[in-house]
């Protein structure tokens, strides 16, 4: 048998002959950037467990969709620390809430120029820190939709484009799709936070958002970590339900959710590379051990190659630095 003269190496061979055939190529426009609003910052405030990041007050939020355009990213995601939790977390609908004041600030001054997302959820605002409403120790799927319906409507009304449900409770988007139609919201799109893993890569967050849970966790409704297929029903709801993207989270311990997704779905996909998955990084390049920007360009790549459209990462902060860099 004679085997033609196979070289894979030819194709490898000069700088410009790799990146002429180079097929994952990151583009900042790709990119979400996260933004954390406190209502009572009066400064930067560090996050210790993801060094680099900050939550910032209200009135700095134009600086940071600076950040974000300046850069080539087109859009920012809003998360908000109220100054009061309770029980009913009441901060997250209220029209002078944090994020609705953040979304309008924005919305005022770069107008169409810069997409505004924001999370929809009751955790962050909740005193014992759930992503829903807890009675008799229940967490009540129906009553919680009604909020983020409520939530969801506020934000709108206040500038966001695009709402991103992320508690994980059953009919959340059909619920918020219904309810933006019902006031003449229709142009809003919905992210879905479709396929959203009970997972560890949270914790960070957490910390930033004051949200850890203060009894039990949040397995019975983040999904489990050993299913896949269960990932494309949940994924397959929220499309019918209305959403116009699904996002994978985290995303990447979870590539091989990203690529079945991509391969079975036609509606664009995101993927949320976490705070968990930030932190490892940071951690691990303040120590000296990895070449910090090399691992973020690596990374950033699988989670694009695994089929994700778009990426919410907090390295977008800095993709100057990293951009380029392989
Ligand atoms: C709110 C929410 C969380 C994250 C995004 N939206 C926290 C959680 O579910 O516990 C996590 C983001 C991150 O870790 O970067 N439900
Ligand atoms: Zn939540």
């Amino acid at each position: 048998m004679s085997f033609p003269n196979v070289r894979m190496r030819r194709l490898r061979r000069t700088e410009a002959m790799r990146t002429m055939l180079n097929q994952i190529k990151i583009q900042p426009s790709n990119l979400i950037y996260p933004i954390f609003v406190d209502e009572t910052a009066l400064e930067h405030m560090p996050i210790t467990a993801m060094p680099g990041y900050y939550r910032c007050p209200l009135d700095q939020v134009i600086y940071e969709g600076q950040i974000a355009l300046e850069q080539g990213i087109k859009s920012v995601l809003l998360f908000g620390i109220p100054s009061e939790k309770d029980d009913n977390g009441s901060g997250a609908y209220a029209k002078d809430g944090i994020v609705q004041k953040a979304a309008s600030k924005l919305k005022d001054h770069f107008k169409d120029e810069l997409v505004i997302m924001a999370d929809v959820c009751l955790c962050e605002y909740i005193n014992h820190g759930h992503c829903g409403i807890i009675k008799d120790g229940e967490l009540q799927n129906d009553k919680t939709i009604e909020l983020l319906s409520k939530t969801a409507v506020s934000q709108a009304a206040a500038g966001v484009d695009i709402v991103a449900p992320s508690s994980m409770m059953d009919g959340q988007v059909a619920a918020i799709r219904e309810a933006l139609d019902d006031e003449d919201l229709e142009q809003t799109s919905i992210l879905a936070y479709s396929a959203k893993y009970a997972s560890s890569f949270f914790g960070p967050f957490r910390e930033a958002a004051a949200s850890a849970p203060s009894f039990g966790n949040r397995k019975s409704y983040q999904m489990s970590q050993g299913n896949l297929k269960e990932a494309l029903r949940e994924i397959e709801l929220d499309i019918n339900e209305g959403a116009d993207m699904v996002m994978i989270k985290p995303a990447l311990a979870y590539l091989d959710v990203i690529s079945l997704a991509k391969s079975t779905f036609d509606v664009p996909i995101v993927a949320y590379n976490t705070s968990g998955e930030y932190s490892l990084v940071r951690a691990a390049s303040l120590n000296g051990w990895i070449d910090e920007q090399a691992v973020i360009h690596e990374i950033l790549t699988s989670i694009k190659r695994a089929g994700a459209d778009m990426i919410i990462t907090y390295h977008a902060k800095n993709v100057n630095a990293w951009l380029n860099y392989t």
